[in-house]
């Protein structure tokens, strides 16, 4: 489709920035014919799985070996001429010319994190363009090729539930217990502003509680969240759900709790799970009995990548012996590939996804994968990298695409809040036109 011409890709840069980590990032503006300007930066992960979007990175000594010089010269030498004169506003088209350009299905040539800079700054600089708040311009159906992507937004808005970042372990946080975060759902609440009050007082309230033991809250994991070196994995869920409580909140109730294991970061070759901190070693049947009783004795309600990523049969296992009830979510599982969320849906392998727009490479392609599970009764969580940047487009893309779900790290730290920031500001000016997911989003529902 050629667009008007105002709306027309006339040039893209970018550079070399840095993420939360410290580490570079590639840092891209898209420039339209009629002076709308899109700027993005690219989240990075730490525990990546095996299957997501290749990023580019440089090697050598600078940086340790992060630096994306080479990223930043393919946007300039092979992506900016493919996408100068297309049209912004049909992101599908400039997302396939991308795709066209790596060549690769895991864009490791260009480098996924070069194109999904052009692909993220494209569709900012289109919403500029049409005068549009981000999330207002994704709003519309999935678009197919040749068409815009904006559309009308069904009322209300739906503003997703967050899942707040309380604790970390696993490679978020030097290992200091092996599953990787525990985090504050605000199933009760009933504004998001007021859902993310909550879960501050119980930041606030475990901060203090593992000060008064003695355990110190001096670290700092990746994501804002608390770290601190527990003796067992579970001694994290009995913490947090202690902190619920001397916040004055009843447990699963006003606040309950996720969890990220990141099973694949202490799977085993041979099948197994490798608990170092309790010095153990679980087969997988042992395992997900040991998460089954977790969730007897304590109030989750989502529990992600609780297996290895390639352990289909297992997944299909966990789903119908965990309680039904409780959310069973794929990250690394998924990777925010269609073809694997279609073979998740045919196994009945988890019961919600989680879309990382880098683990895709491009908006188009992590939207395709959104849609599809929404298509399939599945749940859904727009999700943050753990090494991110003060960008807050994704909050605009889970209340766009009606995620239901997202997932930015703590309550602190300003690459987390600007996301909340975001939608706190979302939920102010939308007033009565916007409404909070309510807990039935777990289940699939409420899109
Ligand atoms: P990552 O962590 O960004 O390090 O992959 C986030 C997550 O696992 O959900
Ligand atoms: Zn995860």
């Amino acid at each position: 489709m050629t667009g008007s011409r105002s709306t027309e890709i006339a040039d893209v840069v970018a550079w070399e920035a840095l993420d939360s980590r410290g580490r570079p990032t590639v840092a891209c503006r898209v420039h339209l014919a009629g002076g709308a300007v899109g700027r993005a930066i690219v989240p990075s992960g730490a525990s990546t799985g095996s299957h997501e979007a290749v990023e580019r990175r440089d090697g050598g000594t600078r940086y340790g070996g992060w630096g994306v010089r080479g990223a930043v010269e393919a946007v300039r030498a092979e992506l900016r001429p493919a996408v100068i004169g297309l049209d912004a506003t049909c992101q599908v088209d400039v997302d396939r010319r991308l795709e066209e350009v790596d060549g690769t299905p895991d864009l490791r040539r260009a480098g996924a994190n070069a194109v999904l800079a052009v692909s993220l700054a494209t569709a900012i600089a289109g919403a500029r363009a049409l005068g549009q708040p981000l999330w207002k311009s994704l709003a519309g159906p999935t678009p197919l090729a040749g068409e815009p992507t904006a559309g009308e937004p069904r009322e209300p808005v739906l503003l997703p539930m967050p899942m707040v970042n309380i604790l970390s372990g696993g490679a978020h946080a030097a290992r200091a217990i092996d599953i990787q975060d525990v985090l504050a759902v605000p199933v009760g609440a009933g504004t998001f502003a007021y859902g993310l009050e909550l879960v501050e007082r119980v930041r606030a309230a475990t901060a203090a509680l593992l000060d008064s033991r003695g355990d110190g809250t001096g670290l700092v994991a990746d994501e804002g969240g608390l770290a601190a070196p527990l003796p067992t994995n579970e001694a994290a869920l009995a913490l947090v759900t202690d902190g619920i409580e001397a916040a004055g909140l009843t447990p699963g109730h006003d606040v309950a709790l996720a969890v990220d294991l990141a099973a694949s970061q202490f799977g085993t070759a041979d099948g197994t799970y490798h608990l170092r901190c309790e010095d153990r070693i679980l087969d997988r049947d042992g395992w997900l009995a040991e998460v089954g009783r977790w969730c007897e004795r304590y109030p989750i309600v989502s529990l992600e990548d609780v297996l290895n990523e390639d352990d289909w049969e297992g997944w299909t296992l966990a789903a119908r012996t965990l309680p039904e009830d409780c959310q069973l979510l794929g990250d690394d599982l998924f990777a925010t590939h269609l073809d694997r969320v279609e073979k998740g849906i045919a196994c009945q392998a988890a019961n919600a996804v989680l879309v990382k727009p880098n683990q895709a490479g491009t908006l188009t392609r992590a939207q395709r994968v959104l849609r599809r599970a929404q298509q399939a009764g599945l749940a859904t969580v727009v999700s943050a990298r753990s090494g991110d940047t003060e960008d807050t487009w994704l909050a605009d893309l889970a209340v766009g695409w009606r995620s239901g779900q997202i997932k930015v790290g703590s309550t602190t730290r300003s690459e987390r809040t600007a996301k909340w920031n975001r939608l706190l500001e979302l939920e102010h000016d939308l007033g009565e036109a916007a409404v909070v997911a309510h807990r039935g989003v777990l289940r699939g529902q409420a899109y």
